[in-house]
This record gives structure tokens, C-alpha cells and sequence, in this order.
């Protein structure tokens, strides 16, 4: 029987030590000593040198995915669940975290795969309660334990082809004195459920805690161990969540799911654009973008407020954007398309609670701002694309036909685009080498034939 030890360890250096210490004997860092459990191997075989295998003759049974049956999860995934990969999902409290996964369980086990969700947050009345919500989780097995060793044995025993525990933050090992959720703690949950998913075959899905910085159950520890990690965003407040992956061992990372939420629970929404892509007509201070993620363009709506500030240091507040992309933008506008805003406030929202991080977004926010200090709608009916250089120079954005078809199929009828983007019949492309013709092509008081823009129709 292996013996098991409590030690020390330095996150820092990797320092132990049998016992606790605030400043770590090794490099000195303060508050870095993490518990950890050191299995002692008395009976284990002598390790010996091994023979390597090329590549080309490894044999793979091209394991088939697993569809979790909500197609926007799938394509976050890249096509469904790996048989025996760990998945993480993140989310702040209430953004529907366990709602998505009780769903996707109950469409593996309607599927004729079994399910298993081991709940230690909620009881299991309540998780029934929501099962009758949702509908059709009939056939899902389920587990309320927080006990770490309970739960791996119960995998081990079970082997369900799906696991969901919800959440990793309340699984406990006995032998770590540390309380549940501590990054000691976590860490061990993780490690040991991985090696339990990969022995078993059970794709098994943790759920985990956002900390006040965004990040997954601390520092990050999770995000290494684990093949997938999930972010599920958007206002607790409204009722669209986006997924994104922010890692994918086995698919792209740049991949997005948008959901609704609805008393039966959170519906996808195949067609984001149609939802978010579209202004009031004449109304100043909105501007459509057309932005990738992943290989999905996205039609976006961003709002701009530009209002006289009494603040020394203006503000650039930003909602969706990144805020030094924003001031960069703010800056660009004023050195190199004429627009005063030294004195003024500016405000970007994106609709919807997605949050843009593709440069291809940086010509729909100077639009939208450039409409909101000027008071002049932006053309109806357009969209804009591009990447805005610190010169005033518009770059082109990459898969620029992949952004044009989806104009196209939302019924866009111009679009505002950098120089040397392919000119087409529907939409309408306007080709601007510069900022400032971009601004002055795309505000409604100077229609399309000014001197930097040609109209390609
Ligand atoms: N009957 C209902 N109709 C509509 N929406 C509901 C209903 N019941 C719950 N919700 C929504 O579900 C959300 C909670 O979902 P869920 O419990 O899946 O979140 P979670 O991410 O698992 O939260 P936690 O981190 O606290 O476990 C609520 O914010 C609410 O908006
Ligand atoms: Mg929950």
C-alpha cells in the first residue's frame, strides 16, 4: 500500500518543505507554499529505459466525438466532446453554467451514452428541479458528493462515457488539511480526475469558479492540466451568454457560442448576427461591424457616446473593447481624421455582451464615435471592417470575402472597407486607403464619391 505525505511545495521554485512557511526557504518569495500530497511508492517496480515508436506506426482507432447535442457547445468544442479528455468551463456565478451542462448531459444519455453529473453545490432536489425545468434529463445519473477519492472510484467503477462535476471548487481530499477550493485542493481534484478520465475513458467536464480577475480557480492552475477550457461571458443581467474557448487541445480557440436565456433553459442562437448586427436607422452614435471569431464572422452593433468632459483626463470607457485599443482608436481619430476629442468623454458599448478582440472591429468603433462626435448618422445599412494603423492607414482585415458574404446575407448594402479589398456588386464595397476617408465615406452627409473613397459598384 502506498503511503501518502503531506508537503510543501513552492509554486515559485518547486521548493519543499514538511511543513508550512509564509517567506519560501528556497527563493523568498512570500505566501507561495502550496500543500500537496507526495505519494510514497515503497512496493512500486524500478523504472527502466523504454523503446521508442515512430509516429507513422502508431495505431489510432480515430475515436469518434461526442456530441453534446447543443450544437454552439459542439462548435465551441470543435465538434463535440474527446472521448476521455477533462473540459473546463468557467463562468462567474449565475451566468448558466450548470443549466448548459445539465442539457448537454441530458442529450448524451437521450443519445443512448451514459451520463453522470456529481453535484456538490447543489442538492439533489434542487438539480431535479431544474431537470424538470429543462426536460428530458430523465436518464442522467446523478451523484451529490464532495468527497474527491468517492468520486474517482464512482468514475472508475461506473466508467459513464460523460461526467459533469459541478464543481471542481467543492471536491475535497481527506488527506489535505486545506479547505475545499483552495488552489491545494484544487489542484489535486484536477490532477487525480485526469488521470482517472484518461484511465476510464470518461470525458469528464469540471465546472469552476471565476476569481474577482477573471481567471479559473486561481492562478491559472487548472488551465495547464486540463485539454479544454471554456469561458462562459456575458451579463448576468441580459439574457445572451457567449461561450468561447480560451484553450483547445483539439480544436481552434478562436470558435464562439451564443446563447439565449429562456425559462427552458439556454437555446442557442445559430444566427447571431441577425440579433446583434443592426442600427436604427438615423440613429447617431451606432455603427455595424463586421468582426471574425474564429472562422465565424459576426455582424456587431457598437454604440459610441461622445460627450464634453470637465475632467482633466477624460474618460474612454469601454464595454466589449479593449480599453487601449479604444484610446489608440480615440487617438488616430483625432491626429489623423480631424476629430477633436481632448476634451470629451467617449463611450463603447458592444451589443450584446460579446466582447470584440479582433482588430478587424477597429473601423466600426471610429465609425460609431466618429457619428457620435460629429452628430451625423453613419450611411444606413452599412457595416465596416478594418484594421486601423497607428498612421492613419487602414489595414486590410484578413478573410475579407468570408466578412463580405455575411454582409451579404444579412442584407447589408454597402460596406466600408480598407483599400484592396476585393470590389463586388452585393454589398457594395467602399474601398478607403485612410482613416479619415473611411470617416468621410461612411457618415451619411457625404455620400459615397468623395475623393479618397471610390465606389466600386
Ligand atoms: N425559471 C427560470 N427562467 C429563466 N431563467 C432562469 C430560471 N431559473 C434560472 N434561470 C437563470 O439561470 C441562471 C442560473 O443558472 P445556473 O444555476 O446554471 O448558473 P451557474 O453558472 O451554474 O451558477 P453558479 O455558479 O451559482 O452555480 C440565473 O441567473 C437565471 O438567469
Ligand atoms: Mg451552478
Amino acid at each position: 500500500m502506498a503511503r501518502v505525505t503531506v508537503q510543501f511545495t513552492c509554486t515559485d521554485c518547486g521548493t519543499a518543505s514538511p511543513r508550512w512557511f509564509g517567506k519560501c526557504p528556497g527563493c523568498g518569495a512570500f505566501g507561495t507554499l502550496v500543500e500537496e500530497l507526495r505519494g510514497d511508492d515503497g512496493g512500486a517496480p524500478p523504472a527502466r529505459a523504454r523503446t521508442p515508436v515512430p509516429l507513422g506506426e502508431v495505431s489510432v482507432d480515430e475515436a469518434e466525438r461526442i456530441s453534446t447535442g447543443v450544437a454552439e457547445l459542439d462548435r465551441v468544442l470543435g465538434g463535440g466532446l474527446v472521448p476521455a479528455s477533462l473540459v473546463l468551463v468557467g463562468g462567474e456565478p449565475g451566468v448558466g453554467k450548470s443549466t448548459l451542462l445539465l442539457s448537454a448531459l441530458g442529450a448524451v444519455a437521450r443519445g443512448g451514452r451514459r451520463a453522470l453529473l456529481v453535484t456538490g453545490e447543489e442538492s439533489v432536489a434542487q438539480v431535479s428541479l431544474r431537470a424538470a425545468r429543462l426536460g428530458g434529463a430523465e436518464t442522467v445519473g446523478i451523484l451529490a458528493e464532495t468527497e474527491l477519492e468517492t468520486v474517482c472510484l464512482t468514475l472508475e467503477q461506473e466508467r459513464p462515457d460523460v461526467c459533469v462535476i459541478d464543481s471542481v471548487q467543492t471536491l475535497h481530499a481527506l488527506e489535505l488539511s486545506s479547505a475545499p477550493g483552495s488552489v491545494a485542493q484544487v489542484r489535486e481534484a484536477t490532477g487525480r480526475l485526469l488521470r482517472v478520465s484518461k484511465e476510464s475513458g470518461v470525458a469528464t467536464i469540471l465546472v469552476g469558479h471565476v476569481t474577482k480577475d477573471g481567471a479559473v480557480a486561481g492562478p491559472r492552475v487548472l488551465e495547464h492540466l486540463v485539454d479544454c477550457v471554456l469561458q462562459f461571458e456575458g451579463d448576468r443581467y441580459l439574457a445572451h451568454r457567449v461561450l468561447r474557448a480560451t484553450k483547445n487541445r483539439f480544436g481552434s480557440t478562436n470558435e464562439l457560442g451564443v446563447f439565449e436565456m429562456t425559462g427552458a433553459g439556454l437555446v442557442g442562437v445559430p444566427e447571431p448576427s441577425e440579433l446583434f448586427g443592426s442600427t436604427h436607422p438615423g440613429e447617431v452614435g451606432a455603427a455595424v461591424g463586421c468582426v471574425l471569431e474564429g472562422t465565424r464572422p459576426l455582424l456587431l452593433e457598437v454604440q459610441a457616446l461622445v460627450a464634453p468632459s470637465d475632467l482633466a483626463m477624460p474618460r474612454r470607457v469601454a464595454t466589449g473593447v479593449d480599453p487601449r485599443r479604444l484610446a489608440m482608436i480615440v487617438a488616430v481619430l483625432g491626429r489623423h481624421a480631424g476629430l477633436a476629442l481632448a476634451t470629451a468623454d467617449v463611450f463603447v458599448n458592444v451589443a450584446g455582451g460579446v466582447r470584440i478582440e479582433e482588430p478587424g472591429a477597429d473601423l466600426a468603433v471610429a465609425l460609431a464615435i466618429a457619428s457620435a462626435a460629429r452628430g451625423m448618422p453613419v450611411l444606413e445599412g452599412a457595416a465596416a471592417f478594418g484594421e486601423i494603423g497607428l498612421t492613419g492607414r487602414l489595414r486590410p482585415a484578413s478573410q475579407a470575402d468570408r466578412r463580405l458574404d455575411e454582409c451579404g446575407k444579412f442584407g447589408i448594402a454597402t460596406v466600408i472597407a480598407p483599400e484592396g479589398t476585393a470590389p463586388r456588386p452585393r454589398p457594395r464595397v467602399l474601398a478607403a486607403e485612410t482613416l479619415r476617408a473611411a470617416v468621410r465615406a461612411g457618415l451619411a452627409e457625404h455620400p459615397a464619391a468623395t475623393g479618397d473613397a471610390a465606389a466600386a459598384a
